[in-house]
């Protein structure tokens, strides 16, 4: 044989050995420290997870190992059984996390009712012993624990979750995006087989409703509302576009608000009833938004004829509100996206938009410089002050 049809021959065998050993679990190369053991192990699907486990049907008892690699110190892990349902309402939990104060982690169980739960230590439904929980080196979470299911028991479902440990040791909510839906499913207890959740479950469809209050608010408070606002400030400088550039300003802005009332407004209402969405800053100022909006439009009805004395002051009051409320506005958006944390590119979608209106807004400050800023100025050339101020505010 040449020394060509050797090496042939070696690196195929090389690659399919590398073949081979990816196609097993990853999980099963695991060693844990004190010599622990497990008959059964899987890769999860999702977040970094792996099970592992020795299970008796007979009897029920069934050891587990759950973990979750790449942790942040300052993370929970929980790794559940639900024995009702498919989702979080119900699960019989392990809760562990590092103690920041002492390094120590500290794991417990923690029965779920609802989905506004903080993790509070309780009962499970079923036995629970010898929890422990360890933090590695390699930034790895890891929670053991005996439970003693039903006797009998084959499949059941499992759901896996980390977030972050707020200060004051409170747990926070873990992240509603991507991989925090998914990662639950069945694990057979004889076969150690996962089988990821098909969605269509309440947490899918939960999610899509997250999607919509976000789409929603996204185009309605953190679009149109600013782009309305560019509006009125740039076109009604042009005599050509009165009164043109009002309807676009009244349009921009009562579909903004119609929609946010309607979409954004509603799928708000129906996360808090369905979830127990605790009311955060996101929602007060969401609600400071829906009144600042009202009294915009009420005080359409009370606006002065442009001659009127007290035009002035009302123009004064209507733009800065309407600035406030654009900028909470966009605030606001990112506020949202970093609760609900949905794919990277919603947030540079959403940035481009509001870039580019950022965008216009300067080149027109630019353009306009003249008619925007020019009062100023020529009050401090020596002027009528009070004219000039009037002219401009008059011309809103
Ligand atoms: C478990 O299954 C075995 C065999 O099917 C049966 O004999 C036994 O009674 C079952 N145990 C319980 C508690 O259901
Ligand atoms: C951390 O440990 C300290 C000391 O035992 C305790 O007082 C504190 O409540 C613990 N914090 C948390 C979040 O468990």
């Amino acid at each position: 044989m040449s020394i060509s049809w050797k090496l042939f021959i070696a690196v195929s065998c090389l690659l399919s050995l590398l073949s081979f050993c990816s196609a097993l679990q990853t999980c099963e190369s695991h060693v844990f420290s004190g010599g622990r053991t497990f008959r059964t192990c899987s890769d999860l699907p999702v977040l970094d997870s792996f099970i592992h486990f020795s299970y008796v049907q007979e009897t029920g008892v069934f050891d587990v190992a759950y973990r979750h690699a790449k942790m942040e110190p300052s993370s929970w892990v929980s790794w559940a059984i639900n024995p009702r349902g498919h989702g979080m309402s119900g699960a019989q939990s392990l809760v562990a996390y590092r103690n920041s104060t002492t390094g120590l982690m500290r794991a417990y169980t923690s029965p779920i009712a609802s989905y506004s739960t903080i993790l509070q230590e309780g009962p499970l439904s079923f036995r629970a012993n010898n929890i422990s929980a360890e933090y590695s080196s390699d930034n790895e979470m890891t929670i053991f624990a005996t439970l003693v299911l039903p006797p009998n028991t084959t499949v059941v479902n499992h759901l896996w979750q980390d977030g972050p440990v707020m200060e004051g040791g409170r747990l926070g909510m873990h992240a509603m995006g991507g991989d925090h839906l998914k990662s639950m499913g069945t694990l057979d207890l004889l076969s150690g087989r996962v089988l990821a959740s098909k969605g269509g479950g309440p947490t899918t469809y939960m999610s899509r409703v997250k999607n919509a209050h976000g789409i929603i608010n996204a185009v309605s408070w953190g679009f149109l509302m600013p782009l309305g606002g560019l509006a009125a400030r740039y076109m009604k400088t042009y005599d050509t576009l009165d009164p043109m550039w009002f309807y676009t300003h009244v349009i921009c802005q009562s579909l903004g608000y119609f929609i946010g009332l309607s979409g954004g407004l509603g799928t708000a209402i129906f996360m808090w009833r369905s979830t127990g969405f605790r009311f955060g800053p996101h929602s007060i100022i969401g609600v400071v938004l829906f009144i600042l909006g009202f009294l915009q439009i009420l005080a359409l009805k009370a606006r002065p004829d442009k001659d009127h004395k007290y035009r002035r002051y009302w123009n004064w009051y209507h733009h800065t509100v309407g600035y406030v409320v654009i900028g909470l506005s966009i605030y606001n958006i990112y506020k949202g996206l970093a609760i609900l944390q949905p794919a990277n590119t919603w947030r540079i979608v959403y940035t481009a938009a509001i870039g580019f209106v950022g965008l216009v807004a300067i080149v027109m400050e630019i353009v306009q410089f003249e008619k925007q800023w020019g009062w100023i100025f020529s009050c401090c050339r020596g002027s009528n002050a009070k004219d000039a101020g009037s002219i401009v505010a008059d011309e809103v």
